[in-house]
């Protein structure tokens, strides 16, 4: 067995000089992926957690270089979901047995605070039994106690990079790592299950800029991690840029499971957007989570974060029945409970 990947299942953290050699030579992924399912199974067993996704609005104010909806981009084709959309694809997703609703949005100045809570509150009210999940970005730490106290418990924000260097090379002057990681903070502090993460292969990623994104998720504790590898969008700034490495991403989610045993960790459509098995493939190197689209399918494509995103015309029950048939033939269980991190 390669001393890495050993040591890894033993003490679940490496030096930096073992990390950046883990970065820069591939680990032999047979042994790799076992190892990474062998510790998902022992705090997780074949369980892999169903999440319904909503995603309410495509307006961002945002303009981060690498995504398709950013502000700058004019060709994308706006919309927002109404409170009665999202209260019935909730209701739709309840059926389908999903609890934990994820609503996930650009930055739209339209939902102001008072939107934002009502919606929780509502969704709240029509289902006690579920856990609602936040993806709106960034917020003073008032607008994220504001959203708790109505009901939210779970929070999704990725930290894209820990590199300040990397960090301006991918989003305008406008944002700034400081205060991406201010929101984490203050999100763990009032008391929500903060996911964060990046993705693999970004422009200008290094094995550097990924040995500070483990170092900050190690910081943070977070009770998911979504990574993803980057896609290139053509309506961007990126549009010359490759994509990021289907087997280096799913080595990467392999690590993250090691080193974060207890963590949640999605198998992302980025995945599924790379290759025709990209989340079976992701399970099986270590993710359990997965959010299949809860969205009217009259605007699915419209939120394309990156190009060829998968399950763009597929009712919220088809993907649920074709997501249980996908993580059985990955050689899982597909689980709708409210799937809390043992974080
Ligand atoms: N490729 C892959 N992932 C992307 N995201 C945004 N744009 C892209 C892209 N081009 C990811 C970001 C963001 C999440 C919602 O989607 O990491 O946090
Ligand atoms: Fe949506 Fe497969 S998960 S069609």
């Amino acid at each position: 067995m390669p001393e890495l990947i050993a040591k890894l299942q033993t003490e679940h953290d490496l030096t930096d000089a073992e990390l950046l050699n883990f970065l820069t030579e591939p680990q032999p992924e047979d042994i790799l992926f076992a190892a990474a399912d062998a510790e998902r199974r022992r705090y997780y067993g074949d369980a892999v957690y169903l999440r319904g996704l909503i995603e309410f609005t495509n307006y961002c104010k945002n303009n981060c270089y690498y995504c398709g909806i950013r502000a700058g981009n004019p060709c994308a084709e706006r919309y927002r979901l109404t409170d009665e959309q999202i209260l019935a694809c909730c209701k739709e997703g309840y059926s389908l047995g999903y609890r934990t609703f994820v609503l996930q949005g650009g930055e739209d100045p339209y939902y102001t605070d008072e939107k934002i809570c009502a919606l929780v509150s509502a969704i709240a009210m029509q289902h006690p039994d579920c856990r609602i999940t936040l993806s709106i970005g960034e917020k003073s730490r008032d607008s994220y106690q504001r959203y708790y106290d109505a009901g939210a418990r779970r929070f999704l924000l990725r930290h894209e990079t820990a590199s300040p260097e990397h960090y301006r090379k991918l989003h305008p002057e406008s944002m700034s790592l400081e205060n991406r990681k201010r929101c984490l903070f203050d999100l763990k502090a009032i008391g929500y299950q903060v996911g964060s993460g990046f993705m693999i292969g970004s422009p200008y990623q290094t094995p550097e800029t990924l040995l500070s994104d483990i170092r900050f998720l190690q910081e943070l504790c977070p009770a998911m991690i979504g990574v993803g590898p980057y896609i290139t969008h053509r309506e961007t700034p990126f549009a010359e840029m490759p994509p990021g490495e289907l087997h280096f991403s799913l080595r990467i989610v392999a690590l993250l499971r090691l080193m974060f045993p207890k963590a949640l960790i999605p198998a992302t459509t980025a995945f599924a957007s790379l290759h025709a098995e990209g989340r079976e493939l992701a399970l099986r190197a270590g993710a359990n989570v997965v959010m299949p689209n809860l969205s009217p399918v009259t605007v699915r494509k419209h939120y394309d974060l990156y190009e060829n995103k998968v399950c763009l015309g597929d009712e919220a029950a088809h993907c649920r029945g074709c997501m249980e048939r996908r993580i059985a033939s990955a050689g899982y269980r597909a689980v709708v409970a409210v799937g809390d991190s043992l974080v």
